[in-house]
């Protein structure tokens, strides 16, 4: 024996030991989730792995995924395990042989194998899998949007399983055609998100509750006209809150226009500033519009309460013809007057 062999043949003896010292890996892993049972051995070349089930009883064994000759080798694989598993391909090289386990379901508790067989060694690690359930999460926000005629609610990270209802007015909503999905992430919580269409009334109202036993969170869209307006003039975007509401405006859904939370003053962005000119009590926006390219869109009033939030969805459309732009100043004009002096009073008489 060459002093190398010698050498290989210690260290190999010297892994099984630590082996049998270190005893099975705990792994707990969460219902519905992924999980990573790990294991590592001394890389070499010609690496084969074999990840089993094994069972105390009988000498059964369930294939639950092999690799060799640099490849996943999934032929014998117990269907059980179908499209649920997957090793660190990356890393393999380095020694790490984990395995990914994908939607753990409860038949999945019990002991596995690892083994690893280079040209240097085999080795071989155990690893027992528990299923727990996650912890109760509570709906935490749920965001309701209209983009293309279609109104999506979505929330997610919830345990356990949530429900999702929906509804509206001015028509009922026993009506609306709504599909409705859930899916289960990687830490087993539940997403959901449920679609519907619009009806083409001007003005109308979608409400989504998200609920499971633990907690809710309704979200309310209030469709508006579509208003209009010229280049350089101001337009009155309104929106129903009060001085206490948490309140923010946002443009095509991810620009934050502005915000104001409960007492303080108004924050405004940057890029925002030289548009924002007034933001009343009520919380309605008195916006400096330029021009189509850089005004025209989507806005929205979020108000956020404790267990709601409450959207005022408004389409902005910039007339760019000069004849009908001039028109509409002199209208948008008066209506902003009319608005303003609308929202005044309504303030006085909150106050009385
Ligand atoms: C193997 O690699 C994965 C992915 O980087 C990592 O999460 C895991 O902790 C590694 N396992 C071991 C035993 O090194
Ligand atoms: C909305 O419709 C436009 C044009 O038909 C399309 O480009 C866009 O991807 C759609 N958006 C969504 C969220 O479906
Ligand atoms: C949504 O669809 C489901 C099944 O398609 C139905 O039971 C439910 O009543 C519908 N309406 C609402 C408002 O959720
Ligand atoms: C919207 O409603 C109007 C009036 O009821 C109707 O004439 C029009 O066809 C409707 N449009 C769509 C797209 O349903
Ligand atoms: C907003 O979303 C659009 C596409 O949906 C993207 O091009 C743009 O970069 C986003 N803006 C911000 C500020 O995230």
């Amino acid at each position: 024996m060459t002093a190398l062999n010698r050498v290989q043949v210690h260290k190999a003896v010297f892994l099984m030991l630590v082996v049998l010292v270190q005893g099975d890996t705990q792994v707990g892993c969460v219902f519905g989730g992924s999980c990573v049972l790990p294991c590592r051995f001394q890389p070499n070349s010609d690496t084969i792995l074999h990840w089993n089930k094994i069972f105390k009883t009988d000498r059964k064994k369930l294939e639950v995924h092999s690799y060799y000759d640099d490849q996943d080798q999934l032929g014998y694989q117990d269907p059980l395990y179908k499209g649920r598993t997957s090793l660190f391909h990356d890393q393999i090289s380095g020694g790490n042989a984990s395995l990914r386990l994908a939607r753990v379901n409860l038949q999945d508790q019990g002991r596995y194998l690892c083994y690893a067989s280079t040209s240097l060694n085999s080795q071989e690690a155990f690893v027992t899998l528990t299923v727990r359930a996650p912890d109760p999460a509570a709906v935490a926000r749920v965001d309701i949007v209209l983009v293309n005629n279609t109104v999506t609610c979505k929330s997610g990270g919830i345990y356990p399983r949530p429900q999702l209802t929906w509804s509206v007015s001015p028509r009922p909503a026993t009506v609306l055609k709504n599909t409705t999905k859930v899916h289960i992430d990687d830490k087993g919580l539940y997403d959901i998100s449920s679609l519907t269409t619009v009806y083409n009334d001007t003005e109308s109202t979608y409400s989504c509750s998200v609920q499971n036993e633990h907690s809710g969170r309704k979200a309310t869209l209030r469709l508006r006209s579509p208003m209009q307006s010229a280049p350089k003039s101001e337009v009155l975007l309104p929106c129903e809150a009060s001085g206490l509401d948490d309140i923010t405006w946002t443009f095509n859904h991810n620009q934050t226009i502005l915000r104001r939370q409960a007492g303080q003053e108004k924050v405004v962005e940057t890029e925002w500033q030289q548009h924002v000119r007034d933001l009343s009590e009520s919380g309605s926006l008195l916006l400096y519009v330029t021009s189509s390219a850089q005004s025209e869109g989507t806005y929205r009033c979020t108000l956020r309460y404790a267990d709601e939030e409450d959207v005022t969805h408004i389409e902005l459309k910039i007339l760019e013809d000069p004849i009908a732009g001039r028109l509409s100043v002199n209208i948008q004009r008066q209506s902003v007057m009319l608005n303003l002096l609308w929202s005044e009073r309504a303030t006085l008489s909150n106050n009385t």
